[in-house]
Parts: structure tokens; sequence; C-alpha cells
């Protein structure tokens, strides 16, 4: 059964490893008013502009909205985006796209907008279909509008990956669909440090947290192929360069620019070397307590790297260096460990506690059932788990021991 998954996870790990990099990049103060530009060379008219009303209100996208304007492009705007967008947010965004008229999606907020501006481009090019339909892996089918990606906090990756998340709380439901496909990945990511300075310092560590997640996730997983390997490194350096000067000093606009970096890499990474158990867990958590995605890694990361012990040790170990935590000379062992420990001592930084005290026991069976059937057979982890697995594990993350 763990060959059939493993042979499994090997195709998919080349098939994605192996993907061209056709996604644009722009980055730098400012770049965010380059996307007027970019939808005006693609000759779009009528853009549906996906954010929050939190964004509006702080008139961020004013100069952005004269240059649409100068371009002769119309917004057509969606700001009814909640923290943990629904299937009903994702459904209302897809009608004001086809109701607007519109050709290409310009979404501007943190992971909860642009996933729920992806989800509502695979809608619009799937008419009749719902979110279940499309729910899973490689099964959008069909390219979604051109799309431009302009995050709003450094963590969700969102910008650079595949994948979206949307919660659905129909029927007393509290389930995460998660939606994988390569035509979700934006045509154009913008990377504008100056949409980040009004982030609050908590959203800065868990969104931080997030991106740190998925670059060890997609390192320490199988098959990670030698690039990946390479751009993953660099996010968790990156982030432990800079993330708690950040915390700490929200105005610097060079720390927000290599935070953005860090997560655009950790999230390119995923895209082709997956999320792991980390996020298993985390999206069935969060499905049924609404608890902040990036506040539930950070917690359960320590948790699922010392339980994967041996199978993971010397990719963790290897990224103690950069971490710059790692003793030269040490077993692997001691500086898997040390890394795990940095992980903990940003926690403490950023007022984290080292436990869930949200966890009911009474919900173990459902969180572990759900764990498993996202992460098997598809995420590439150190070491396949059972529901029993999950279960022990979910024991520790409550009691913090
Ligand atoms: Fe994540």
């Amino acid at each position: 059964m763990n060959g059939l998954m493993r042979s499994r996870q090997f195709l998919f790990s080349v098939v994605m490893g192996a993907q061209p990099d056709k996604q644009k990049k722009l980055s730098g103060m400012g770049s965010a008013l380059e996307s007027a530009t970019l939808l005006r060379d693609k000759g779009i008219r009528r853009v549906l502009l996906v954010t929050t009303a939190g964004t509006l209100r702080r008139n961020t996208l004013d100069d952005l909205q004269k240059m649409l304007d100068e371009a002769g492009i119309t917004p057509v705007v969606f700001s009814d985006v909640a923290p943990d967008p629904t299937t009903v947010h994702a459904t209302h965004c897809a009608q004001t796209y086809q109701e607007g008229s519109c050709e290409a999606i310009l979404a501007i907020g943190g992971g909860s907008v642009i996933d729920c501006a992806k989800i509502a481009g695979a809608l619009a090019v799937n008419p009749g279909k719902t979110v279940a339909d499309i729910s899973g892996t490689m099964r959008v089918g069909r390219k979604i509008p051109y799309f431009i990606a302009v995050p709003t906090t450094a963590g969700t990756g969102s910008e650079a990956t595949a994948g979206a998340v949307i919660a659905d709380i129909s029927d007393g439901i509290h389930f995460k669909h998660p939606i994988n496909d390569l035509h979700l990945v934006p045509d154009v990511a913008i990377l504008d440090p100056y949409l980040l300075l009004t982030l609050p310092p908590k959203i800065t560590a868990h969104t931080g947290m997030d991106a740190l997640s998925h670059a060890v996730e997609a390192y320490t997983n199988r098959f990670c192929q030698k690039k990946t390997s390479a751009v993953a490194t660099r996010s968790v350096q990156t982030i432990f360069q800079n993330l708690t000067r950040s915390f700490d000093d929200g105005q610097n606009l060079e720390l927000r620019l290599a935070l953005l970096e860090a997560s655009y890499d950790a999230g390119w990474a995923i895209n082709r070397n997956f999320i792991g158990y980390v996020h298993a867990i985390s999206h069935a958590i969060g499905g049924l307590y609404g608890l902040p995605h990036g506040y539930i890694n950070a917690v359960i990361m320590p948790y699922v790297f010392r339980k994967y012990g041996k199978s993971a040790e010397k990719r963790l170990a290897e990224l103690a260096f950069c971490a710059s935590v790692a003793k030269h000379g040490a077993s692997d062992a001691y500086n898997a460990d040390a890394f795990i420990v940095a992980i903990e001592m940003l926690n403490v930084h950023f007022g984290i506690p080292n436990k869930l005290d949200a966890l009911r026991e009474e919900d173990f069976a459902k969180i572990a059932k759900r764990a498993v059937s996202e992460g098997n057979p598809t995420y590439p982890v150190p070491q396949i788990w059972n529901e029993h697995d999950f279960i022990d594990l979910l024991g520790h993350i409550r009691c913090g021991a």
C-alpha cells in the first residue's frame, strides 16, 4: 500500500517539478501600479478587482484606480471577502465576474482574497459547476481568466501556486476544500512592499510562519528536486533573517520585500513538491474551529517535525544551517532538533503558544480522518501516517507535551 502511494507521489513530483516557469513576476516599491499597464497591453477593458472592504477603506488603491482609469479600464469591484472565505463568497465573486462582463481578474489581498478570486475564476470558466465539483486535484480542467495576484501579506504564497483553499460551512459541514490545478497558477505575481505597511505584527507573524511551513514541508518531502531544494532553502534562510525584525519594525520596506520574496519562493517550492501533514492537519483544524491558518501551522510544526523522527532528520539538520543554528560536526539528530527549537523560539518571540487549547478530544477522529484523506496518497511526506498516528499527535498538540 505505502509502496503504491510512493510510486504515485514520485510520478506527481516528477510532473510538478518539471512544469515550465511561465509565470511573470514583478517586484519592488509601487510595482502594483504596473498591473494597469499589463491589463491595457492585453487589451482588457473590464477587470474584476477582488479585494477587501478594509483595503478600499484605507485608500491604499487610490493611485491604482487612477491608473486603471487613465488606461481606459473599468474595475468591477468585489470586496465581500471574509478572512476565511467560504464557497458562498467564491460563488458570489464568480457571479460578479459574469454579470460585470469581466475579461480578467486582479486580486489584491492576502491568501483569502487570492484564493477566493482563483476559485471564482475557476467557476467562471466552468458554468453550472459548484465548488464541490472542482474540489480536489486537477479538477478545474480549464485555464482561468487572465489573472494578476498582488499579495498584501507575506505568507500564503498563493500568488505563486496552483492551489486554493475555501471553507464550506453549508449544513454545518465546516470543511475546507483544497483545490489544486495548474490552471489556477496566476499569470502574473506582483510583490509590492508598500501594500504591507499597515499589516499588524500579529498577521506578519502568522503569515510568515505559514511561509516557513511551506518552505520546510516542500524541502523535507520526498523526491524534492535540486532547483526546488535551492529555492526552499533560500526561503527558510530569508525568513529566519528577517521575520522577527519585520515583526518588530513593520515600517521597514526592505524587510517587507525580503519576506514577500521568501513567501513567493516558498509558494513556488510547494507548487513543485507539495505541502505535507502540517497543512493536512491545519486545514482540518481550521475548518472546524476557524483559527488562523498560519497560527495553527506555527503551533503544530514542532510536533509534526519531531514525530517524523529519523525520516526527516537529515533534511531538518540541513535547514538548521539555513537558520544559522546548526553546530558544525554535530549529528543530524542534534541539528534537526536545533532547527525545531529555532521554530519554537520564533513562536516565543511572536507570543504564539506551544499548544492548541481549542482542540476537543471528541473531534480527534474527525480531524485525523480529514488529515489522512487530504495527505494520503498525494503528499510525498517523509513518513506516511494513518489515523491512529494523527490521533496520537493531536493529543500532544492539545496538552503541549
Ligand atoms: Fe499554508
